[in-house]
């Protein structure tokens, strides 16, 4: 019988400005609390995760979502999995065993794949090697919870290392929620932004919807809002006409994986924004932590493209699968060229390919 999560209401986090993506409760028998954002904007809902298999369900049916977040609910889903060992045998073989369903579940963010390997890394590795099963569950949970203080420490630095490229008056657009639900901190391309209002410019947000999942209307709305910035949101296809009109100025968006050469995976719909931008010389740019820097591939095309269950496209018009032979395609997300990119922010700063500051 599969375990449900035991869910809990969470009505205080619906009005105040605090919430979080992601914690771990306890000690290192504890468990992982994640806000689901399936839910959202209309439910507050806390999800109490207790096994790798929770963490693989909820991320892949986007309870937790975004490049960074996932890579830390991967990193936790491997300590749920030796909860109840205490044998470091024992330990080394469920690992083995959870690792890779854990490190697939999503393929197109490499954040974690890149998570999932580092702990394994440090289960192979010297430091790991006598360690008996409490002490090598230590230095796991320790890991995870690094990873965790890391994303926090790169989301903040990636804030203020972009903020100047949001100009007072300025209409910004992005496109899926790059903010503090996709990450472990304050998130990228709206920790951007977040770093911006905090210096005093005032400018407006401009949210893509995001179809088919509605990341932008329901959760970049939402962390906007709460922030009081303002925000307005648009269809998707909508956004070509605000850039003929000239009312908008900046595109900043997160990314899921970048190429060595800079082509960098975002959500659906990313591609037609940023080709956009170029068509009218509005500057693009991607903010992501280094973590989501992929250097084993050259280019995008060696991004793999997750593809979703056809369902999220059609269950917007009703909840039976329109009758007939209708096809549906639905990957979830698509690569920007380079060429596109103005520049990539992360926590070092604003650099460019060959990208030497951070390989
Ligand atoms: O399918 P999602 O909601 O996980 O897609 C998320 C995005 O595309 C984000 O823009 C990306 O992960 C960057 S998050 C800081």
């Amino acid at each position: 019988m599969p375990e449900t999560p035991h869910e809990k209401a969470n009505p205080e986090a619906q009005h105040s400005d605090s919430f979080f993506t992601l914690k771990w409760k306890g000690d290192i028998d504890g468990t992982l609390l994640l806000l689901d954002q399936t839910l959202l904007p209309h439910q507050n809902v806390i999800l109490d995760l207790k096994s790798p298999q929770q963490v693989m369900d909820a991320i892949v049916k986007l309870a937790v979502r975004g490049a960074p977040a996932i890579g830390v609910a991967g990193a936790y889903a491997l300590c749920l999995a030796t909860r109840d060992l205490t044998n470091s045998s024992d330990v080394r073989v469920r690992l083995k065993e959870v690792a890779p369903s854990v490190r697939n579940c999503r393929p197109t963010a490499v954040n974690l794949a890149t998570m999932v390997d580092r702990m394994m890394n440090l289960l192979n590795s010297e430091a790991a090697a006598s360690l008996e099963g409490q002490k090598l569950r230590e230095l796991l949970f320790s890991e995870a919870s690094r990873i965790e203080r890391e994303d926090q420490d790169y989301c903040q630095r990636i804030g203020l290392a972009g903020a100047s490229v949001i100009p007072n008056g300025s209409t910004v657009i992005t496109h899926c929620n790059a903010g503090a639900l996709a990450t472990a901190g304050s998130g990228t391309a709206l920790s951007v932004v977040y770093q911006a209002w905090e210096e005093g410019r005032r400018f407006q947000v401009l949210a893509d919807e995001t179809r088919p999942l509605l990341q932008g209307s329901r959760i970049t709305a939402w962390e906007l809002q709460r922030k009081n910035i303002p925000v307005e949101v648009i269809c998707d296809g909508a956004a070509g006409s605000y850039f003929q009109r000239g009312l908008i100025d900046v595109v900043i968006t997160g990314s899921d994986r970048i190429a060595s050469n800079g082509d960098a995976a975002n959500k659906i719909g990313t591609y037609s924004l940023s080709t956009l931008a170029k068509a009218h010389g509005i500057p693009f740019y991607i903010a992501a932590p280094s973590t989501t820097f992929d250097f084993n591939i050259q280019n995008g095309t060696q991004i793999p493209i997750e593809e979703r269950p056809e369902e999220e496209i059609w269950s917007v018009v009703g909840k039976k699968r329109p009758i007939g032979n209708i096809k549906y395609g639905n990957p979830a997300f698509d690569i920007t060229p380079a060429s596109s990119i103005t520049g990539w922010i992360t926590e070092v700063g604003i650099i460019q390919p060959p990208f030497e500051e951070i390989r």
